[in-house]
């Protein structure tokens, strides 16, 4: 009997400690933003090595002195959840200093803006609600991410900033340990492909590529390309220029199944329409069990909230592409999280 207790004892407080975590979790997010809004990693790497507390917080434009205690408790937690080894830089905390070509401080400054943390809140309300087709939309008086996004020039240029920054890394992957994915090629259009930060690493790297960046107008108005890069202002559920292969990055997931459909027919217009047989090009997640699971259910839970897009499963992206006409693909998983799929027609 006093065994069965016991037991009962462990399992509640155990519980219980999961519910906190859970609960508390945010501040995970948050802690890993306000030392990067604050530039911390810049100002250890700066250093040039290890620094005292004392010496970080003198060094920190514009911390208030007397809050050094605070400080320590920052990086206390920052320290457990990996971000920092002693008051010296890590892998990922490395990856937060900025002016830096693989930078990531503008993604994770622009992922947590509150833009984006609000509509969480709303998740309850919109599974009640008929009418808003995101719980961003019931957050947003009805306004879909994209037209808040285009209303509110700040955050406008911060979220352009922030997917910006994520290319560099996947486009030094991809140009230099896929380039057979390329080759062979002489026209890529990068559909969604934001202020060309992909598009001009093909362009670099593949100088017989013509290469083509297509969206919206606001994104693409008044950039200039070069000798093998151009952008197009367009909708592309209405053209896709014509093209040997389409790029689609980040891009799907905002979708919903029957809106991929509706662009990857597009896709497919685009890339048979002189008479080839060309490829689409996708890099995206591949929701599978492993490591990275919980990372991609998260990301899952934020394109359902934000634009009912969704991560997918093999199974999942192996019916998109039928339902568009394809007739098969391949996955190479090469991008840590996120892989290139080649969808071939
Ligand atoms: C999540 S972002 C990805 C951007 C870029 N491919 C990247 O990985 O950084 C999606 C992009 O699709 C663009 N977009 C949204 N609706 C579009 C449409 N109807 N036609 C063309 N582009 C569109 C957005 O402006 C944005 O740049």
């Amino acid at each position: 009997m006093e065994m069965v207790n016991q037991k009962q004892s462990l399992e509640l407080v155990e519980a219980e400690a999961h519910i906190w975590n859970q609960v508390f979790n945010y501040i995970n997010s948050m802690s890993l933003k306000c030392a990067t809004e604050l530039g911390i990693p810049d100002v250890i790497h700066k250093h040039g090595g290890p620094m005292t507390l004392l010496e970080l917080v003198d060094a920190l434009p514009g911390v208030d002195k007397a809050k050094a205690d605070c400080m320590y408790r920052l990086m206390r937690i920052l320290v457990h959840s990996g971000f920092f080894e002693g008051y010296s830089l890590t892998p990922a905390s490395r990856l937060l200093v900025g002016d830096r070509p693989m930078s990531m401080k503008p993604f994770v400054i622009s992922q947590i803006d509150p833009i984006l943390t609000e509509s969480m809140h709303h998740l309850s309300r919109w599974f009640q609600n008929t009418d808003d087709r995101t719980a961003f939309h019931t957050a947003n008086n009805g306004l879909s991410f994209w037209e808040q996004k285009e209303r509110n020039p700040r955050f406008s240029r911060l979220f352009d900033q922030g997917l910006a920054s994520d290319t560099p890394m996947v486009a030094d992957v991809i140009t230099r340990d896929c380039r057979q994915v390329f080759e062979g090629l002489d026209s890529v259009v990068d559909v969604g492909g934001g202020t060309g930060t992909l598009a001009k690493a093909i362009a670099e790297a593949f100088p017989q590529i013509q290469c083509t960046v297509l969206d919206l107008a606001p994104v693409v108005a008044g950039l200039e390309g070069t000798r093998n890069l151009k952008y197009v202002e367009g909708n592309m559920f209405e053209y896709i220029p014509p093209a040997d292969a389409v790029v689609l990055k980040w891009l799907l997931h905002d979708w919903s199944d029957e809106e991929s459909v509706q662009i990857l027919k597009k896709c497919k217009e685009a890339i048979t329409s002189n008479g080839k047989k060309g490829k689409v090009i996708i890099i995206e997640m591949v929701v599978d069990n492993n490591e990275s699971l919980e990372t991609q259910l998260l990301l899952d839970m934020l394109m359902m909230t934000l634009a009912r897009g969704r991560e997918r499963k093999e199974k999942e992206w192996a019916k998109l592409f039928s339902d568009a006409g394809f007739s098969g693909y391949m996955i190479y998983p090469l991008l840590g999280l996120r892989s290139i799929i080649e969808v071939y027609t």
